[in-house]
């Protein structure tokens, strides 16, 4: 019996095109899902994930239910489930999918206890809540819970403040910092998917605009690329001064919000921090300035002041575009109500960089279950092997050859006697 919630199990036919549409970019999680169906690694395990419920996602669920798993899928943020993906995963792939588009608060933490009433002997998180609600409200499961993976920056962030505090329970693999993770679909996913997201949703021409890219981190390394390559003069905010010297160097314009709330066209914050566009910031912005968020939670715009301070009601200008006009005349755009733009507008990452991730979920999966019950409670790292054999599998899957180390060569960085 497959237990669920969706919006509606009649998108299932759409949900599967567009899975397999998916799947055709993912060929690293596919050679995972295929061995997987032949050696069985996860035969009975229960798994609980909070994960965007997208095509991709679908396919990462495919793979630990093809390894024998009885798998329990939530969204990780209220806006960007793709139905149709949902109730394919319960109709056409036996995935238990707790998760509609656009519920409540609500609503989303009664799906993340839904899939916690699965007693999960491991959990996949993207952004720390169900981890979270483990240790907060159901801490009757965390003796049954053997260890976790944590998709995002945020939620690694959030685990070492629980690690740190010695609140958290069980070991975690942050899936984020492995070098196939952040390099590519932190940087080239966040990047196009944002610039996607912002053209669906204004139909802008970026073009000689200021955009301005709050945090230059992975994700806003990306996203500040992206934009310059569709012609925007881009600023960068941070501070962090390595990552603002890194931003000068790549020729970007580097300032302070206090100053860069003035000339910007566009904004999005990639920070992970909260109140980083607030009140002083729109006070002085331009008539027409659009806002866009692409980091996890909904809290790097100050929306609570855009909504208190806008003269009368705020205003559906155009699909996830709401205009707030202030008391000075500005009207100040603002995205999918501050909520991650690339997820909840555009589709989220591709298919093609995500494999990567999620190829690197399902063997993360695969080797905690292999044997590590001695892990202890805390944050740790993803072998170094995953890493470089979901780069090595990608490689070939782009028909890519490169050189291998010769013997010589291997010998001589093996050694220390030899100087100039
Ligand atoms: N995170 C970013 N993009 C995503 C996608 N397409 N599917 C699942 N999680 C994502």
């Amino acid at each position: 019996m497959i237990d669920f919630d969706v919006a509606d199990l009649g998108l299932s036919d759409q949900g599967i095109t567009r899975i397999d549409w998916a799947d055709r970019a993912m060929p690293v999680l596919r050679q995972v899902r295929e061995r997987f169906a032949r050696e069985r690694p996860l035969a009975g395990v229960r798994i609980a994930a909070c994960l965007h419920v997208t095509a991709e996602t679908a396919n990462l669920m495919r793979a630990l239910a093809a390894g024998g798993a009885d798998v329990h899928l939530c969204a990780s943020n209220p806006l960007s489930t793709q139905d149709d993906a949902a109730a394919a995963l319960v109709a056409e792939y036996g995935v238990h999918v707790h998760a509609r588009k656009g519920v409540d608060l609500t609503g989303y933490y009664v799906h993340i206890n839904s899939v916690l009433d699965a007693r999960p002997e491991y959990v996949l998180d993207d952004g720390c809540d169900l981890v979270n609600t483990l240790h907060s409200s159901r801490t009757e499961l965390l003796d049954g819970v053997r260890a976790g993976c944590e998709e995002t920056t945020t939620g690694v962030v959030r685990l070492r403040a629980m690690a740190r505090a010695q609140a958290l329970r069980f070991p975690v693999v942050a899936v984020n910092d492995t070098a196939t993770k952040r390099m590519f679909d932190n940087r080239y996913g966040t990047g196009q998917s944002t610039v996607d997201a912002i053209c669906r949703a204004t139909h802008s021409l970026l073009a000689g605009k200021t955009a301005v890219v709050v945090g230059f981190g992975f994700c806003g390394t990306g996203v500040a690329e992206r934009l310059r390559g569709m012609g925007a003069d881009v600023v960068v905010c941070e501070v962090n001064p390595l990552r603002a010297l890194d931003a000068s160097m790549e020729g970007y314009r580097v300032m302070p919000m206090r100053m860069a709330a003035r000339v910007g066209d566009i904004f999005v914050t990639v920070t992970g921090n909260r109140n980083v566009l607030r009140g002083e910031h729109f006070a002085v912005m331009k008539d027409g300035a659009i806002l866009a968020n692409s980091g996890h939670f909904d809290v790097e715009i100050d929306v609570r002041w855009l909504e208190g301070s806008a003269v009368g009601k705020r205003r559906g200008v155009r699909p996830d575009v709401d205009e707030f006009l202030l008391a000075d005349g500005q009207r100040l755009m603002l995205l999918a109500e501050g909520r991650l733009a690339n997820l909840s507008i555009a589709e989220g990452h591709p298919a093609g960089v995500m494999d990567l991730s999620f190829a690197d979920q399902a063997l993360t999966v695969e080797w905690l279950h292999s044997g590590q019950d001695e892990l202890p409670a805390g944050v740790h790292d993803v072998p170094a092997s995953i890493d470089q054999e979901v780069a090595r599998l990608k490689l070939a899957s782009m028909s890519i050859e490169i050189d291998d180390l010769t013997s010589d060569q291997q010998a001589y960085l093996d050694s220390w006697e030899f100087g100039s």
